[in-house]
């Protein structure tokens, strides 16, 4: 049993229509019905937390479609200013009067692709942190660094611009994603010793983070979930691994139907 329930994330990138997105949530609403009691329980009680984060352009379209489901719908990238000259970005003071209060900062492909920065995840957290957004902030080291043993090195680092004094205030409001660049969209996940050692290795940091405030209870309730290549053959097997809080999938949440067994998956697991 895990203290903070599963946390189910799925991460769409760039990936379904709107009509798609439609779809996607006809059957998913569907699929949720037809669960046996125990996950539907789960879902009620929060035990299991359902997250999707469609494309900006769909983020409506999701949003009315799961109106009366407890699924929450989030962004995958903000602004971390207001409004302003800044072509193609979207705020949090637009993304909030939609009616959207999580975001996802920092995924591996905004660092590599667009060029965000541990300063630019820094500004993002802080700014929305204070804007009243809750967070899913994500890290993770590239093949490269882990080869050359230099994971840990490169996880304190992520860790460091994430969690300010801000976020120390407000961890209630933060969820991290540890995601090792290339175990993302290339059906190489981590081993489960390697899962279990990076999520104790973020515990242990959030820990000594926490050490001078609320201490140990804070650092234990922020979820840290595993993402890369996450499918329903291994989503058991890593939430069984200690401080594995759930899981930011990619490719496997596009199917409703994935979506579904993984809520199975959890509620199995927590039982
Ligand atoms: P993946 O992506 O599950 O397709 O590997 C995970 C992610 O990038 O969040």
């Amino acid at each position: 049993m895990k203290p903070q329930g599963v946390l189910i994330a799925g991460n769409w990138k760039m990936n379904h229509t709107p009509k798609e997105t439609e779809v996607f949530f006809e059957k998913l609403k569907i699929g949720i019905q037809s669960l046996d009691a125990l996950a539907k329980a789960s879902l009620d009680n929060e035990q299991i937390r359902v997250c999707v984060m469609p494309p900006m352009l769909c983020l409506q379209t999701a949003l009315t479609k799961t109106k009366n489901m407890k699924v929450t719908i989030a962004a995958q990238n903000v602004h971390f200013e207001k409004k302003g000259a800044f072509t193609g970005e979207v705020s949090g003071p637009m993304l909030s009067e939609l009616g959207i209060n999580t975001v996802l900062i920092g995924h591996s492909e905004r660092r590599h692709y667009f060029g965000e920065t541990n300063e630019t995840v820094t500004k993002k957290i802080n700014s929305l942190l204070s804007q009243g957004f809750h967070i899913i902030a994500c890290i993770g080291e590239t093949k490269a660094e882990r080869q050359h043993q230099e994971t840990e090195s490169v996880l304190k680092k992520q860790l460091d611009a994430i969690i300010s004094d801000q976020a120390l205030s407000q961890s209630q409001s933060l969820v991290i994603a540890y995601e090792p660049v290339w175990a993302i969209g290339t059906g190489l996940t981590a081993t489960t010793k390697q899962v279990e050692e990076a999520h104790g290795f973020i515990r242990s940091v959030l820990t000594n983070k926490f050490a001078n405030k609320s201490g140990n209870i804070a650092a234990q309730k922020i979820s840290i979930l595993y993402g890369g290549s996450v499918t329903v053959e291994n989503f058991a097997d890593l939430l069984h691994c200690e401080n594995v809080d759930g899981g930011l999938i990619g490719g496997a949440s596009l199917k409703p139907e994935n979506m579904i067994e993984f809520i199975k998956i959890a509620a199995r697991s927590s039982s």
